[in-house]
């Protein structure tokens, strides 16, 4: 193959690559084990996105190294840096804006979204996965607080993020049998797994505009 031709299947390649998917920005505070699982299945094919930026509010989050081991733009936004919570989302909403991002994906982001300016501009584009069956145990230490209620089923719940806490519009919700777990931590590893693929599997649905929001219900066509 000569020089020419090989650059321009190469560059063929790459906008074929991207074509369609939908434009990510992740937003995680710790380990991002929710992220590598998206980039994982989005490598494997199975999840139509492209991650254009990880943003974090915290310097030492793990799931920072492994998003510049991926070549993927890192964006810190600490709490510290801003005099109020509005102008902290106003800086998020900027740089989504400047990434072209279509859905932003919170995964163990431990921050609540307060911002008007940004929860308005993207009202139905920001989701959160919680280890729980939601309304049941929202908030944090959700798996705990199955655990001590002694319920026998929980689960993951994909939600869209609103001002309330863990109370916006339901997209995707799984069951897990918790009944032979002997505690909090067996429960979070087994609903975990669980997180894992759901989360890649509602965003490559996004992508492919399956969902439409009839109030707080979001139905899938
Ligand atoms: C997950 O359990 C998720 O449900 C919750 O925070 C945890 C984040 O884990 N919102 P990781 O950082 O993705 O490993």
């Amino acid at each position: 193959m000569n020089c020419f031709l090989h650059v321009s299947l190469k560059y063929i390649c790459y906008d074929d690559i991207y074509m369609g998917r939908v434009n990510v920005a992740i937003l995680a505070s710790g380990r991002g084990s929710n992220f590598k699982a998206i980039l994982e299945e989005i490598k494997e094919g199975r999840c139509n996105a492209k991650i254009n930026v990880l943003i974090s509010d915290n310097p030492k989050a793990p799931a920072i190294a492994h998003a510049r081991d991926n070549v993927i733009p890192v964006e810190i936004v600490e709490k510290s840096d801003f005099d109020s919570r509005a102008k902290m989302d106003l800086k998020i909403k900027e740089i989504l804006d400047s990434h072209s991002v279509d859905l932003v994906v919170l995964a163990g982001y431990m921050l609540i979204l307060k911002g008007k300016e940004l929860l308005e501009a993207y009202k139905n584009k920001i989701i959160n996965i919680h280890p729980a069956l939601l309304p049941s145990f929202p908030g944090v230490d959700a798996q705990k607080q199955a655990f001590e209620y002694g319920v026998k089923v929980s689960g993951v719940t994909i939600h869209f993020v609103d001002s309330t806490l863990d109370a916006g519009p339901i997209i995707y919700q799984e069951a897990v049998d918790i009944s032979e777990c002997k505690s909090a931590d067996e429960i979070s590893e087994k609903i975990l797994a669980v997180e894992h693929k759901a989360y890649a599997k509602v965003i490559d649905l996004f992508s492919k505009n399956k969902f439409r929001t009839q109030g707080r219900r979001v139905v899938k066509d």
